[in-house]
Order: structure tokens, then C-alpha cells, then sequence
């Protein structure tokens, strides 16, 4: 099976997961974009999504799905999502498509999110992927040197802009055997916006291309 293949048949595999009249969180990359699509068939079920970025909103608006602001909806029943990589707890690195902070927030409200992802991101241990730090510009520097002193070799990824005005940096040659404390860790960094560690809210369902 290609990976692309993975992708679709995981976007669509979360499809049995959305239910009459949900209002669905909507995260962001090419796995989603097939959610979306399967999402677009079924448009009359739903209410409406909330979606995790600007790529993700054009895509719904494309297929007729209403969107609609998270702060008028509250609590959400169903969240779905790709990633970078995801570990056996279920452990995520996220952020390569530079979404990561709506996607943590949309996470963080959810009450089931189901990670969809082709078999080539599961991994033992995380950290291959360079993991993503969005930060606030001015502290870019600031904190690279913090991010070097955990043992990492950040990397700025020049000339992108997330949809909150931020910079990322990508974070080389982590080895992640503890999420839940880097994640803390980084958290505490002044003029870190987001980490893209998903651990402390970490994926429930994880659905790969191999459950058809
Ligand atoms: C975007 C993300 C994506 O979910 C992640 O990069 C996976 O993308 P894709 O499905 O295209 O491989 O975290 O910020």
C-alpha cells in the first residue's frame, strides 16, 4: 500500500466516528484533506466544523461545510487529525503543516480525538521528525538557545508565517522517551507559543490505513 493510499483509506476510516448533527473539529494536512472530502459526501449529517487552519477552512467552505467559531460552540464531541508521528501511547508529534496551536486548542475541547495517519509515522520512540515550536518572533533566538540546552538542534523555518503571525522552529535530534515532561519543559519557555508534543492530551483513537 502507498502512503498516499494510507492516507485515504485513514482519512475515510474516521468517517465511522461522526455521528447526526455533530458539529466535527477539523484539523489540518493531506490525511485531513481525505476526511474532508469523505466529510464533503456527508454534509447534510453534520452541523457544521470547527476548523484548525486556514488551508483546512477553504477546503470545507469548498464542499459546502458551514464553519463555525469555537468560541460560540464550547465543548466539542469529536476532533480528527493527522500527525507527524505517533508513538504506542498514543503520543504525538504534530505541527509539520505549521497548524499545531489551533490544532492543541481544538484538541484540548474535544472529547474524542482520532488521530488518522498512514502506517509510516508509527514510531517507538518520538523525535525523528524535528519537532515544531511555534514561537512569538521577537524571542525566536531566546528560545533556540533554550531549546539547544534540552539537548536539541533547532532548526527556523524560514519564510513561514503561521496563521496566528508566529515563526516555528524545527527541533533535529530529540529523543522523546519522556513526551509528557518535554512538553512541560518546552511549555515553560518564554515566547513559546505552542509545542507540537500532543502527550498531555494526547490522541484516543489512532487510526492508520491498515483498519481499512
Ligand atoms: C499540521 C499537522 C498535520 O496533521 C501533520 O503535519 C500531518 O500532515 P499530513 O497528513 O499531511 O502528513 O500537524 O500542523
Amino acid at each position: 500500500m502507498s502512503q498516499e493510499e494510507g492516507k485515504r483509506r485513514a482519512g475515510r476510516a474516521a468517517m465511522r466516528f461522526v455521528e447526526p448533527g455533530m458539529i466535527v473539529g477539523v484539523g489540518t494536512g493531506s490525511t485531513v484533506a481525505h476526511f474532508i472530502d469523505a466529510l464533503g459526501e456527508r454534509r447534510g449529517d453534520i452541523e457544521a466544523a470547527v476548523s484548525s487552519s486556514e488551508q483546512s477552512s477553504r477546503l470545507l467552505r469548498e464542499r459546502g461545510i458551514p464553519l463555525v467559531d469555537l468560541n460560540s460552540v464550547g465543548e466539542l464531541a469529536l476532533y480528527v487529525d493527522g500527525a507527524d508521528e505517533c508513538d504506542p501511547n498514543r503520543c504525538l508529534i504534530k505541527g509539520g503543516g505549521a497548524a499545531l496551536t489551533r490544532e492543541k486548542i481544538i484538541a484540548a475541547v474535544s472529547r474524542q480525538f482520532v488521530c488518522i495517519i498512514d502506517p509510516s509515522k508509527r514510531v517507538e520512540v518520538l523525535g525523528r521528525f524535528p519537532l515544531p515550536v511555534e514561537v512569538i518572533p521577537m524571542a525566536r533566538s531566546h528560545v533556540a538557545r533554550q531549546l539547544v540546552l534540552l539537548g536539541g538542534q533547532p532548526v527556523w523555518r524560514d519564510g513561514v508565517v503561521t496563521d496566528n503571525g508566529n515563526w516555528i522552529l524545527d527541533v533535529h535530534n530529540l529523543r522523546i522517551t519522556d513526551p509528557v515532561a518535554l512538553e512541560r519543559e518546552i511549555n515553560q519557555i518564554v515566547g513559546v507559543v505552542t509545542v507540537g508534543l500532543f502527550a498531555q492530551r494526547r490522541a484516543d483513537v489512532v487510526l492508520t490505513g491498515e483498519d481499512g
